[in-house]
């Protein structure tokens, strides 16, 4: 089986297993990932929000725009790195996602990582990066690479801020764009 046949298995299996009914429900589709499968880098963010909704994919609206920005800023093309979110059908009125939420779909994440065995995985903003470093504070770790475990797949872990929450912040915005400069580096040296 190829990369990208494992993971449509596994995104049908979410259809299958009916996961977060009452989200599904009020969402107009499941939004996956978009992306490379044999990518070297996987972008994990939150949930989908109203133009991710519509389209199904991660990441198509003003925060995707920046995504795709510092993607530029970096060299790469977001046909080269795979996206996906946390939670995969967008919540009622961009609510956060809850801790139910979170934690039904978080098996199938780690499925999804298994898969693709990136040599780095980015989590943007709390949300997805507090089931891998379940006691870390984003605003004191940010930027800085972590070997974590999760079951058997050892993975290099780079926190950053969510392109939502730093957009307009002007400070934010800054420290996002310079820790997302590192990640060539933290790449090669993998
Ligand atoms: N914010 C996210 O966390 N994910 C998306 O897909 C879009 C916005």
């Amino acid at each position: 089986m190829t990369k990208q046949s494992e993971l449509q298995t596994i995104q049908q299996q979410i259809l299958d297993d009916g996961v977060c009914a009452e989200l599904a429900q009020g969402a107009t589709q499941l939004v996956f990932a978009d992306g490379n499968p044999e990518a070297d880098i996987v972008f994990i963010g939150e949930a989908p929000g109203k133009n991710e909704d519509i389209q199904g994919k991660p990441f198509v609206g003003a925060a995707g725009k920046f995504l795709n920005e510092m993607l530029e800023m970096i060299g790469l093309q977001r046909s080269s790195v795979y996206i996906t979110n946390i939670v995969k059908y967008r919540p009622p009125d961009n609510r956060d996602p809850l801790p139910e939420e979170k934690k039904a779909f978080w098996p199938y994440l780690v499925r999804q990582l298994n898969v693709i065995k990136p040599k780095l995985v980015v989590t943007l903003g709390r949300h997805s990066m507090e089931y891998f470093l379940p006691n870390a504070k984003i605003s004191q770790i940010h930027g800085e690479p972590k070997r974590i475990q999760f079951g058997e797949q050892k993975q290099v872990l780079l926190p950053l801020f969510h392109p939502a929450a730093a957009l307009y912040n002007g400070s934010m915005r800054q420290t996002l764009i310079d820790d997302f400069a590192r990640i060539p580096m933290i790449v090669e040296k993998l």
